[in-house]
């Protein structure tokens, strides 16, 4: 497999890469080069250099995942790469402490005008009051995003006796509280505090969360910062707090446009700028380039993405439980696929019994995978099986509910065609899939290999002659499963086979007498 890093990356990321893959490091390509490069290549490795474009994607044959040693996935086309089956992966947690440090650097440097006094100094300039700072006791401090920075970004800032507000839709009350946070909105925030920071990921919903409107509303001198993403704050709308001096400061490390040589923000003496050094540190470099260096060898041998950003991840404590009813999510979705003719359009996914409790979403992936794979072939994965599901208008439901009858926890596929509905349901037995009943008829099956599914009356003389049938075209059976039912009822046989079963010879078991119907269901995807 081939690996190739198109940023620069630690030694340590690039040593664990080179100990299993062929790794070629090529920095500063442009967007055409990478196009023609990246066809040959398994893996790509990325920080913020590399902007993966749509087109570099689609030209990226053989490409299983994209690894960014660091946070911000913005650099790339995660939806682009969600539809060509390519894991989109990062290494979040390496480097939030050094962000977190350069926050508060940035901070205190602004506080007291650390940067201009050290250039006029150096300039032969000795003007002690012309850089008269403020202390940050006291002070009010209001965090937009507190995920893994922003919250770290808190803590030291408590450390600073500073007065803490937030704002993060998705956090609860309790980390508020465990974090010394009063929550707010952004404009409760924008009305109350003397520094604003700013540490959201760049989405349509954070895009310029702070602009005119709550530059409006802000404390004549406020002090802002952005160490997140260029973008957050709306850059034109700083600069015009900036020139009526709504805005006192600002401590600005990432910009809209890297690097920002044209920004006006440059040209005003109150603006200390880093060239996007948040995560400049050698522990946090380290730290993030052993982590996606890891993460790209377990994706490449077959294993789980710790922190992939377009499939649902699961724990390794997770793994232990969730692993085997992975297999029969997609099992049964294989099935579910083959039983059921003409073009699907609904997929109801429900989870009963224990599992219910548990994070079913890489079931539904799983399923959903096996389902489609049976109609799209081999292109079809755990990552763009939800997206090819949407595209072609098939719904998808989850259900659960915790109660459950024989088994502690069973799930179930309902899939629904303009042709018809079948219901395929399963368990774990050990740590072996097995299927439970189909529509209402009560099996017991471990589906393996290729299987014929027969619906039949349960009386004597239809058994027999099916296997005739098999037998005099040399197809042999290696196991046979019968649904349970009253003599006289219908229920499921399950004949497994060694071999191909042709149209021909499935419509000869169809014409026995007793039997309803007859179909081939494969799990061998070759
Ligand atoms: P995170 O995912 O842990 O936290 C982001 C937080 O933002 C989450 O808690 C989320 O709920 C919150 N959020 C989402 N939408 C929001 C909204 N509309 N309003 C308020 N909060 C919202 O991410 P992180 O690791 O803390 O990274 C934060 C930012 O810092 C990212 O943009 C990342 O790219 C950037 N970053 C920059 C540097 C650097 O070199 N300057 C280094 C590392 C990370
Ligand atoms: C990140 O998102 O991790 C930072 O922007 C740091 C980097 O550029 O890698």
């Amino acid at each position: 497999m081939k690996v190739l890093v198109s940023d620069s990356l630690s030694n340590e990321g690039l040593e664990i890469l080179k100990e299993h893959f062929n790794v070629d490091v090529c920095t500063g390509l442009s967007e055409d080069e990478l196009v023609e490069k990246i066809k040959s290549y398994d893996a790509l490795v990325i920080r913020s250099g590399t902007q993966v474009t749509q087109r570099i994607i689609e030209a990226a044959d053989k490409l299983k995942i994209i690894g960014r040693a660091g946070v911000g996935v913005d650099n790339v086309d995660v939806d682009a790469a969600t539809k060509k089956g390519i894991i989109v992966t990062n290494a979040p947690e390496g480097n939030m402490i050094s962000a977190a440090e350069h926050t508060i650097a940035m901070m205190m440097a602004m506080s007291r005008n650390i940067p201009q006094a050290n250039a006029s100094l150096k300039s032969k300039e000795w003007k002690r009051s012309k850089f008269m700072g403020v202390e940050v006791k006291g002070k009010t401090l209001g965090i937009i995003g507190l995920g893994r920075i922003g919250s770290e970004v808190a803590k030291r800032a408590a450390g600073l006796e500073m007065k803490l507000m937030g704002h993060d839709p998705f956090i609860s009350e309790k980390r508020a509280v465990e974090l010394g946070v009063k929550l707010g909105t952004v404009n409760e925030i924008a009305k109350e505090a003397d520094y604003i920071t700013v540490h959201t990921p760049l989405i349509k919903e954070t895009r310029n969360i702070l602009d005119d409107e709550q530059f409006g509303l802000m404390k004549k001198g406020v002090r802002i910062l952005n160490c997140a993403r260029g973008g957050i704050i709306n850059e034109e709308a700083l600069e015009r707090a900036l020139e009526s001096g709504k805005v006192g400061a600002a401590a600005i490390d990432v910009f809209v446009e890297e690097p920002p040589f044209d920004s006006p923000l440059l040209g005003h003496d109150n603006v200390i700028v880093t060239p996007h050094l948040g995560a400049s540190t050698e522990e946090a470099q380290v730290n993030v380039a052993i982590d996606i260096a890891n993460e790209v060898v377990s994706v490449l041998s077959g294993g789980p993405a710790k922190n992939a950003i377009n499939i649902p991840s699961v724990k390794p404590e997770a793994m232990a439980v969730l692993a085997p009813y992975i297999r029969l999510a997609e099992i049964m979705g294989k099935i579910s696929g083959q039983l059921v003719d003409g073009n699907y359009e609904k997929v109801e996914i429900r989870y009963n019994g224990e599992i219910s409790g548990r994070d079913t979403r890489s079931l539904t992936v799983s399923a959903l995978k096996g389902l489609l794979e049976m109609a799209l072939g081999s292109g079809v994965n755990y990552v763009n099986a939800p997206a090819l599901a949407k595209s072609r208008k098939i719904a998808v439901v989850e259900s659960k509910s915790e109660s459950a009858e024989e088994y502690s926890s069973t799930m179930s596929i309902k899939l629904t065609s303009a042709e018809t509905t079948k219901q395929v349901a399963g368990t774990v037995v050990g740590d072996e899939p097995k299927i439970v009943s189909i529509d209402e008829d009560r099996v017991d099956i471990f589906p393996a290999g290729r299987m014929i599914f027969a619906k039949h009356i349960n009386k004597p003389n239809v058994i027999g002659p099916c296997c005739l049938v098999l037998g005099k075209n040399n197809i042999n059976i290696s196991g046979m499963q019968v649904g349970r039912s009253e003599v006289g009822g219908v229920t499921m046989m399950v004949l497994n086979v060694d071999s191909y079963v042709s149209d021909a010879i499935l419509d000869e078991v169809g014409q026995v007498p007793g039997i309803l119907s007859a179909k081939l269901v494969t799990l061998l995807t070759s």
